[in-house]
């Protein structure tokens, strides 16, 4: 049987071979960025290899430096987190709300300090973050806010696109995301100055590089010259490939049919969850949709007595795929656990997010991520089996 992503066909082949055919000169990394930034309605997108690399990226456009605080949801994929950290910051972790798994622009409100330099709000699970009232904190305590949008395209709030509310937004084309290149992730941004500083960043600190990626080109007597001054500063090499940047361009024309798919998919799922009383759904607030990277849900175990291990055992006895678990609150990773900011007076324990170490654990995400819409629905009748099975004990 074949393992390729049902996602990767045709159109995928037709662009790699013609980026090697035109020499791999860089036109597909410019058509991706043109046609992102113009499918989310913003002034510039800025391709990277990763959405790990692009939080980086973006953090050092907004000049995060040693000992300077971001505030960042603990539930999350720890890229959110390390990439404060690349640059010498202190990620301060700031509790969810328990209905959404968002962070909650309450606590995040409680952990500000005279550091504290910007917020990374995640729109987890494909649900957009709260963005009114944490932009309404960001502007009042003149601070940066840079959306991590890894596992959210397409996602509306309030009528705008999650992604497009912050000075900054990434995306990740890793291979389980709604889009994907294999690796690879964007930047976006209205921002004329921080577009062309995360430019410069991303690519070795080149110097002829502009916020766009058709802003013109120094002459060949310039950049050819020993003279030339090629690097302003020390930064990494970011630059999505090529190759990557042209699955982009074909996976862009399909990326509201896959972001469909995978909200169909989640709402077949809800509507066998909605009636159980011991299960509760990730809550989708009136005013947002949630694309469904993955369908999230905690398990009341104190309710129904029964824990995450039985749920999964009794879902696969039933024909249900195998799912994760959430990732562990990143301060209790053992990565960062027990470290210590003395002079910002934080270490990373236990106790530090009540609401979101409760749910953790109890978290099931299944996947959402089908071609075929009977699969779908066969899952959807395993979860079905699973509820009635598990309600009799
Ligand atoms: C919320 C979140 N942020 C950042 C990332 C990092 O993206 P990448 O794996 O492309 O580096 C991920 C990847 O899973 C993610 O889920």
């Amino acid at each position: 049987m074949s393992k390729g992503l049902w996602r990767i066909g045709q159109k995928e082949m037709d662009c790699i071979k013609e980026a090697i055919d035109s020499g791999l000169t860089g036109t597909m990394n410019q058509r991706l960025e043109a046609d992102f930034a113009t499918k989310f309605g913003v002034e510039f997108a800025i391709g990277v290899n990763s959405g790990t690399s692009a939080l980086h990226s973006c953090l050092a456009a907004m000049e995060i430096g040693p000992g300077d605080e971001v505030i960042v949801p603990p539930l999350t994929f720890a890229s959110t987190a390390f990439a404060v950290m690349y640059l010498g910051g202190v990620p301060v972790f700031a509790d969810i709300d328990p209905n959404t798994f968002n962070v909650d622009h309450k606590s995040i409100e409680e952990k500000i300090t005279s550091r504290t330099k910007a917020i990374i709000p995640v729109s987890l699970y494909g649900l957009p973050a709260d963005m009114d009232p944490i932009m309404d904190i960001a502007t009042s305590n003149d601070l940066f806010v840079l959306e991590d949008c890894a596992q959210c395209f397409l996602g509306k709030y309030k009528g705008r696109t999650a992604g497009t509310i912050g000075h900054m937004g990434i995306f990740s084309f890793e291979r389980s995301k709604h889009m994907t290149t294999g690796n690879g992730g964007i930047i976006i941004t209205d921002d004329r100055e921080l577009a062309e500083r995360v430019r410069k960043f991303s690519i070795l600190g080149y110097s002829t590089l502009k916020a766009g990626a058709y802003e013109t080109k120094p002459p060949k007597e310039i950049i050819q010259n020993p003279e030339f001054d090629r690097h302003l500063f020390v930064s990494p090499n970011y630059r999505l490939p090529e190759l990557c940047a042209a699955m982009g361009v074909a996976q862009l024309e399909n990326l509201d049919s896959f972001v469909d798919r995978r909200i169909q998919i989640g709402q077949i799922y809800e509507e066998v969850v909605k009636d159980c009383d011991w299960l509760e759904s990730q809550k989708t607030p009136p005013h947002s949709n949630n694309t469904y990277f993955t369908y999230a849900m905690k398990l009341e175990c104190n309710k129904s007595g029964i824990s995450w291990q039985d749920f999964r055992r009794v879902y696969l006895e039933e024909g249900g795929d195998p799912y994760y678990a959430a990732w562990k609150l990143t301060y209790n990773e053992p990565a960062i656990s027990g470290m210590e900011f003395v002079e910002n007076n934080i270490k990373y324990k236990k106790g530090l997010c009540p609401v979101a170490e409760d749910i953790q654990p109890r978290l099931i995400q299944l996947k959402t991520n089908y071609e075929n819409i009977d699969h779908a629905k066969d899952q959807a009748s395993a979860l079905e089996r699973t509820i009635m099975k598990l309600k009799r004990f």
